[in-house]
């Protein structure tokens, strides 16, 4: 049996290679060793209890406030130990966080072929998202394997010369996740949320908020919360629903202006099955996740991302998805159109995924079966969208 070892340590790496840790413990061509450096703690263990993956090794790097530097020195220090006593064959990272990057250079440093999921996304701006833009460029440069959600992000490794025999399109992993927990439309454990079932179906509007990153940390967050206060204020016939991120830092930004209002509901993070359903339910979805971005247009739902830019233009394309900024005054506006016009709300329902179509994991499995000489790869995932040759359908 090859030994594989997927490496993770956030919330939306957990929820990304869940689908890949349950192919792979399915195969058994593969020794599936699960290490999580701990980058997240409750928000990490919630994902994991829900999709029953009980890690091999645990690095438990959390600090609280924790810099960029410490979570880069830590998983780097504590992977070291961990390649060399296990000596995997091959390494699965996924995405663009600090545990990602980490991880692909300590394996890479240790002579060890690294696979890279979600591999391409560029947003074209090294300051934004920060770091996230730097970390993918990086683990792109010391990958052996670069599984690419769509074709676009295909096309983005190509055009920065990476081997096309190296570049595999698979479909987003998120959407295998999705589909795995969105049916099952799980009771909420919070009462209040539960109530909302029966306001929504009452004809009460539902608006869900998720806000993190760190370029919007400071003033930007504060505007974001002065803005959904002014939102709730306003339309009385609105629930507005911020399950907020275990960061103190965005808690400290973003809730001051929310407290006090009867239709703002600020909850812990939620469980992902518990989230997806909220997501069902919502009319409008505000936000700054990569994530949410990739899963709300799978469900119909209008997203307003709350950035500049994005690396995820699929949806955007689509017609789905519309980058409003963070300006408070804009993001009001962008929320309460949605809200009075059926017309401009009716152009971004759409239901459209270009993400993926559940076979991610499958895809990727395969390609790590190809890399190691164990298997053949599947067909890619077919999106139609990028420019290359072979795009539609991908070859
Ligand atoms: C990180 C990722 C970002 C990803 C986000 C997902 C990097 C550089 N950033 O954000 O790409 O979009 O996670 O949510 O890797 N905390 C807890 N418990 C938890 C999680 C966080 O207490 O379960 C607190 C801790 O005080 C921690 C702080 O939140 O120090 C920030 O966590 P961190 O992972 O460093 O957040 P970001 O870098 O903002
Ligand atoms: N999510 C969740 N519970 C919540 C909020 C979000 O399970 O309370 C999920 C969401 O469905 C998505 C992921 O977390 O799959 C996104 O994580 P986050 O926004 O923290 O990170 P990003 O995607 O921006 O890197």
């Amino acid at each position: 049996m090859k030994k594989v070892m997927p490496i993770f340590g956030t919330r939306p790496e957990a929820i990304k290679m869940a689908p890949i840790v349950q192919a792979l413990q399915a195969d058994d061509r593969f020794e599936c060793l699960v290490t999580v450096t701990g980058q997240h703690r409750e928000m990490l263990d919630q994902v994991n209890e829900l999709f029953g993956i009980v890690p091999d090794h645990d690095l438990n790097i959390i600090q609280s406030r924790q810099t960029l530097n410490m979570v880069l020195a830590r998983t780097v220090d504590g992977l070291d130990s961990v390649l060399e006593r296990v000596q995997p064959d091959a390494v699965i990272v996924q995405g663009d966080t600090t545990t990602s990057t980490a991880a692909a250079l300590a394996s890479f440093n240790c002579g060890i072929p690294v696979a890279h999921v979600e591999a391409g996304l560029r947003s074209f701006d090294l300051h934004s998202p920060f770091p996230e833009e730097a970390n993918r460029k990086i683990t792109s440069q010391v990958s052996s394997l670069h599984l690419a959600p769509t074709s676009v992000a295909r096309d983005n490794l190509l055009r920065e010369s990476v081997a096309a025999e190296t570049v595999y399109v698979t479909g987003n992993t998120v959407i295998d996740a999705l589909l795995e927990v969105v049916g099952l439309r799980v009771p909420f454990s919070d009462n209040r949320l539960q109530a909302l079932t029966q306001s929504v179906a009452d004809g009460r509007r539902l608006l869900v908020v998720t806000t993190h990153r760190r370029e919007n940390q400071g003033e930007a967050m504060r505007g974001v919360g002065r803005a959904v206060a002014r939102l709730a204020r306003e339309n009385p016939q609105l629930d507005v629903v911020l399950p907020v991120h275990k960061n103190p830092v965005v808690r400290e930004a973003v809730l001051p202006a929310l407290e006090g209002l009867v239709n703002v509901l600020v909850t812990e993070p939620l469980a992902y099955g518990e989230f997806t359903h909220l997501l069902a339910l919502s009319t409008v979805v505000l936000t700054d996740s990569g994530g949410v971005q990739e899963e709300a247009p799978g469900l119909g739902k209008p997203v307003l991302v709350m950035r500049e830019n994005t690396e995820r233009p699929e949806a955007v394309t689509a017609g789905t998805v519309r980058l409003i900024g963070t300006d408070e005054e804009r993001i009001y506006r962008e929320v309460t159109t949605l809200l009075r016009d059926q017309n401009a709300y009716d152009a971004m329902a759409q239901a459209v995924n270009p993400y993926g179509d559940g076979q991610a994991a499958a895809r990727t499995v395969s390609a790590v079966a190809e890399l190691l000489g164990v298997g053949t790869r599947l067909p890619q995932f077919r999106d139609g969208l990028g420019e290359g040759p072979g795009t539609s359908p991908c070859t």
